[in-house]
């Protein structure tokens, strides 16, 4: 990370304003969204003017994000892996996280012990009353459609993983947020019965934001 991004980083640590961060943010268009709207992940406005992170390690996708997004004071872009940046946040600083349809290996479920200790390092950087906002989708090896029982035992599963770190499950929808477009989304919602996505809220606490 360059010197004035590390900079920039620990100042809206230290600061007043919200720390928001996005992992795999892709080409950025989400997070344009927010930083347009100065909102939060769940599009609420009445706050202070938060800081941005986001992260992708993609060098193709973050070079369409920075052209997006790099001319606002507010925002920290880095082309590198949220392994890495994570544990760079002292603990208890950041107020909300947001991961779009996150790769396999950060959820899915052989992929489970690699990626259960990276959430357990996220809950640990956010602050109490923190908010993780995964959206996150289940298909099957044969790309056939998600019956119901299978898909509730799968969002049953998770929220257990979650719970089980600390989480509180604020909500849980069967869909991801309406106001939220991705590319990645986009794609992967013109096949809803066999991409069923799910939306889950995570605190750390039991605090509203
Ligand atoms: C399925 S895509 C979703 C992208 C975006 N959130 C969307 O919805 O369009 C997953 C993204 O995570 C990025 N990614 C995967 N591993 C990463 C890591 N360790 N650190 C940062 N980004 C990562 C990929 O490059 C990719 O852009």
């Amino acid at each position: 990370m360059s010197s004035d991004k590390l900079m920039k980083l620990s100042l809206s640590l230290n600061g007043s304003s919200k720390v928001i961060v996005e992992f795999g943010m892709g080409d950025g268009r989400l997070l344009k969204k927010f930083v347009e709207k100065g909102s939060d992940i769940k599009l609420k406005t009445n706050i202070t003017t938060p800081t941005y992170v986001g992260i992708e390690l993609d060098r193709k996708q973050f070079e369409v994000a920075e052209g997006h997004l790099k001319i606002n004071e507010n925002v920290i872009l880095l082309n590198a892996s949220f392994e890495e940046v994570l544990p760079m946040f002292p603990d208890g600083t950041i107020d909300q996280i947001l991961d779009v349809l996150p790769d396999p290996e950060f959820i899915d479920k052989p992929n489970q012990k690699r990626w259960q200790s990276f959430y357990e390092t996220v809950y640990s950087k956010l602050k109490t009353g923190g908010l993780l906002r995964l959206v996150t989708e289940i298909t099957n090896d044969l790309l056939e459609p998600i019956e119901d029982e299978a898909y509730y035992n799968w969002v049953n599963w998770l929220s257990g993983v979650f719970r089980s770190i600390g989480f509180t499950i604020r909500d849980c929808i069967d869909r991801a947020p309406h106001e939220y477009s991705t590319r990645c989304l986009t794609q992967f919602m013109g096949d809803p019965e066999r991409i069923r996505i799910v939306t889950l809220d995570l605190v750390k606490g039991h605090h509203e934001l």
